[in-house]
């Protein structure tokens, strides 16, 4: 049966019917309604379990595997909502009235057009050898430009920088996926949402309305997900009081590695080097004799179903069965999950999360894998945006402590007599 907006919707709501039926059995602890300081935890390495920032801007439990946005839950808001509303509600607190996403929307709609500076930037860089990540620090660099030649005189009204941030992710990685292609760019346009738009200048084509919604869903998902390293990352550069287009620079860059968003890049690279789902079973026992990671598995705060990837699968699934831009990439995904979760899934509880399915899903769009990262990004930028904004309400700077194990008695000798 041919995909629908109605069919997508109701997958949606399948996949949270499910995810209830099973994780309404477990007792997780409610999050607390403030915090009082100081704080105790017990810190391990890489600053597991330490606490960083109150926030209300979002919600993640580990222990059922559940996701909140302000409030609202992950699966209602990729069945119902829009990437521009989430974007609203993340960084405001609450869901606009039709006017206030009229005008949200147009803010962003106003500051997506291509920027000179960007432009010119990425006409000297060499667009094909550099990641496409790191283009899109560059576009970040960009969007300053332009926002100094506003008359700001260097002064950044937050509202401004924010919506701009928002809106030139977007325009830039359209930017970045024709120029890797050798293809003349293409003008965000007005008349379509942040998703087709993606869509729209990444390839040069309008985008259908089930493709749309497929992206849209998925910007959705990412939009948002408690202190993840790039909104800590981001975060930090905030609380120095540096300015939004250095924090956002600061999320890129923590987002682009393969433990982070550069994973779900990774999966894809993975399931060809896999090659057909007759090879899982090798290739897996393989992989854990060697202590390699599987990508796209497993989670610092996640000992439950990724419930991001509970929506991505079905969907994945619906899209990409028959699509030859995936041939067999869906069937090897599909054995890789079964093979991990028997191996590591009750015991280690090691489960896919949101990456795993992302990739195969772009991939199905005939989308670059290089370009599954930008598109993270795409949609993160909000959730860096809100987090930053409601850190520097009560902002103090990050400062934690190392403890030295080095020696403290050594004797300076002068080079001649090292
Ligand atoms: N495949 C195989 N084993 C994994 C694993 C994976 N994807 N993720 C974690 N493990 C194992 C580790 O080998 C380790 O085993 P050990 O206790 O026997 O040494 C244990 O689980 C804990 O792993 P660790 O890397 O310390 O967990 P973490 O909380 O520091 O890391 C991730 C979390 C997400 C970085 C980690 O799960 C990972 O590298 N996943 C793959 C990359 C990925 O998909 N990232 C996207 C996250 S949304």
């Amino acid at each position: 049966m041919p995909l629908t907006q109605q069919s997508l919707t109701e997958l949606i709501l399948d996949a949270k019917k499910k995810a209830y039926e099973e994780i309404g059995q477990v007792d997780a602890p409610q999050p607390p309604k403030q915090v009082d300081w100081p704080v105790t935890c017990e810190v391990k390495p890489g600053l597991e379990g330490a606490v960083a920032a109150g926030t209300e801007v979002g919600f993640v439990d580990g222990v059922r595997g559940a996701l909140v946005y302000r409030g609202y839950d992950i699966f209602d808001l990729c069945a119902h909502s829009t990437f521009e509303e989430v974007s609203y509600l993340l960084i405001n607190g609450q869901l606009p009235t039709q006017a206030e996403l009229e005008k949200f929307t147009g803010e962003l709609r106003s500051r997506m057009a291509i920027l000179q500076p960007t432009r010119q930037m990425f006409d000297v860089l060499p667009v094909k050898a550099l990641h496409p990540m790191k283009m899109l620090e560059a576009a970040m660099i960009g969007a300053h430009a332009e926002d100094a030649t506003d008359g700001n005189g260097g002064e950044i009204e937050w509202d401004d920088a924010a919506w701009r941030v928002i809106a030139q992710m977007m325009t830039a990685t359209g930017m970045v996926a024709r120029m890797r292609a050798g293809q003349p760019l293409v003008e965000p346009d007005p008349e379509l949402s942040h998703a087709a738009n993606l869509l729209y200048t990444m390839t040069g084509e309008r985008p259908d309305e089930i493709a749309t919604r497929l992206m849209d869903i998925a910007l959705i998902l990412h939009a948002d997900h408690g202190m993840n390293a790039s909104t800590f990352t981001s975060m930090v550069v905030t609380s120095t009081l540096s300015d939004l287009y250095f924090a956002m620079s600061g999320g890129l860059g923590s987002l682009k590695g393969p433990l982070h968003g550069g994973a779900n890049e990774a999966v894809l690279y993975d399931l060809q080097e896999i090659g057909s789902a007759d090879n899982v079973e090798p290739w897996f026992e393989e992989a854990r004799r060697n202590k390699r990671k599987i990508m796209g598995m497993g989670h610092r705060v996640y000992k439950a179903y990724d419930p991001r990837a509970r929506v991505l699968k079905p969907l994945a699934e619906a899209y990409s069965r028959d699509n030859a831009k995936v041939s067999g990439l869906l069937e090897t995904a599909e054995k890789l999950e079964k093979v991990a979760l028997e191996a590591m899934g009750r015991e280690k509880k090691i489960f896919p999360n949101v990456d795993f399915y992302s990739g195969l899903l772009y991939k199905a769009m005939g989308i670059e894998t290089a370009m599954f990262t930008p598109i993270f990004a795409v949609s993160r930028v909000s959730g860096w945006v809100a987090r930053c904004q409601e850190y520097r309400e009560n902002n103090r700077i990050f400062r934690p402590r190392g403890i030295y194990t080095g020696k403290i008695d050594l004797q300076y000798k002068p080079i001649g007599e090292r």
